[in-house]
């Protein structure tokens, strides 16, 4: 009796602990095909994402790598400019008069909204206290969008998308003073 229910214990025990044994042996075995093969696995991936991130990596760096607006700027060409202005002539004089736009022969460096003789919008007036001065960045950011730049701005222009007749643009503004 009592050896029969060591017997059986034992038994008992053993076919317990096989069974455990055989769980964990075939959860590791699973765990570790499904690591090995997720292993292979993440090997192709990362086969896949390491090019895909270092052109990505590639692009960002050929975008910081890309001329900002000051060296644009340092080599723009005040003759391309002049064409470029032929979008501001009908608003914008260079002689020091108003028209539908302040004047702007000397706006290179000048203060935002600071013509007297003109009445600027509240916008363009509140923008004087964002960001003061027309420098050449300053301009650019103001000419790609004007609307975006400056919201609320009665200067009914779309903008200038290309840096280039930008910097063009500003560097001839620069020689009207
Ligand atoms: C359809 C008319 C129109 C056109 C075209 C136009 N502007 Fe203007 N511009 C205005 C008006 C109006 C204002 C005043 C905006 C306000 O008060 O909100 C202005 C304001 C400005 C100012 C701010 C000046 C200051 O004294 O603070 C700058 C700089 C400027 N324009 C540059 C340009 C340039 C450069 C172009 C051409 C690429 C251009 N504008 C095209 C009408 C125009």
């Amino acid at each position: 009796m009592f050896n029969t229910m060591t017997l059986t214990k034992t038994a008992g025990a053993l076919i317990g602990s096989l069974l455990f044994l055989l769980l964990v042996q075939w959860g590791a075995s699973s765990l570790y095909h499904v690591g090995a093969a997720g292993h292979g696995d993440e090997e192709h991936a990362q086969a896949y994402t390491i090019p895909v991130e270092e052109s990505a990596g590639g692009d960002t760096a050929a975008a910081d790598a890309g001329p900002s607006f000051d060296e644009i700027y340092a080599t723009a060409d005040a003759a391309a400019g002049e064409k470029v202005f032929g979008k501001c002539k009908a608003c914008h004089k260079l002689d020091g008069s108003d028209s539908t736009g302040p004047h702007l022969n000397g706006v290179v460096g000048r203060a935002v909204a600071s013509d007297a003789n003109f009445s600027y919008t509240d916008s363009m007036r509140a923008h004087a206290s964002e960001d003061p001065d027309w420098t050449p960045a300053a301009l650019s950011h103001f000419l790609e969008n004007p609307k975006a730049a400056v919201k609320g701005t009665k200067m009914s222009f779309a903008g200038l998308p290309k840096a280039q007749d930008r910097a063009n643009l500003i560097a001839y503004l620069e020689t009207q003073k």
